[in-house]
């Protein structure tokens, strides 16, 4: 059961009353995720090609911001999102994200309609592989270069957030690689310190004073 919201941007973004809490800043859906998955994180990869994961594929909206980089940059993307409770598609219609985004429903529909545990290409640029799973028991064969962790927060979902986590991650991490949330909080820094990573605090989307960064030198 989700409540839709429009954020402050104009954007949506669902209200989870069991956990109290959002999918997206309710300063803005569609600000944060270009703020922190696109700015801080796509946009700092030099690479050629690109392998990202995302840690909870939820609404799509980080795959999607990521695809429109992919074919306007030419630059061939493979996005892995891992996602334990795949969203209906009766909620998934109610989004704004295609209008906002100014791209074509039927992207975003093939999106949440293509299959789950295998590649889908979505674009020239962009090909999909959607993982129906439990992030706590997920170890990844696969190495990335982008990290988008954009969990349920700390306070809501500690098991999200473990030191065992963030070492598989940190191994599955190409060299130079990066990891992005819009989290700030000193043990999630502490955690990706631990775990190899170098830590930044980088400015936060509207509504939050900062976001962390982490890389694999
Ligand atoms: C903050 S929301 C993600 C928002 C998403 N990136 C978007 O743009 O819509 C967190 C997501 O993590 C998912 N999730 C919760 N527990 C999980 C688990 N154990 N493994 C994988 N995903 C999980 C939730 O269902 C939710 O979709």
């Amino acid at each position: 059961m989700y409540i839709l919201e429009k954020t402050a941007d104009g954007s949506h973004t669902f209200f989870v009353p069991e956990l109290n809490e959002h999918y997206h800043s309710v300063n803005g859906a569609l600000t944060e995720s270009r703020h922190v998955f696109i700015n801080a994180g796509l946009n700092q990869i030099e690479q050629k090609e690109i392998s990202v994961l995302e840690i909870g594929f939820g609404t799509g909206l980080n795959a999607i911001l990521t695809c429109l980089e992919a074919k306007s940059r030419s630059i061939p993307i493979h996005y892995t999102g891992i996602e334990l409770y795949p969203i209906d598609k009766k909620w998934i219609k109610m989004l704004n994200f295609p209008d906002e985004i100014d791209m074509e429903n039927s992207v975003f529909d093939y999106l949440h309609d293509c299959e789950w545990n295998k590649d889908a290409r979505i674009d020239a640029f962009f090909t999909l592989h959607k993982i129906k799973g439990d992030l706590t028991k997920m170890r990844f064969n696969r190495t990335f270069d982008l990290i988008y962790f954009d969990a349920f927060a700390p306070e809501k979902q500690p098991e999200m957030w473990s030191p065992e986590i963030f070492s598989h991650l940190f191994n599955q991490t190409n060299p130079n690689g990066i990891l992005t949330t819009y989290c700030a909080k000193g043990s999630v820094r502490r955690m990706l310190q631990t775990a190899g990573y170098e830590t930044e605090r980088l400015p936060g989307p509207p509504g939050k004073r900062e976001m962390l960064r982490a890389r694999k030198l």
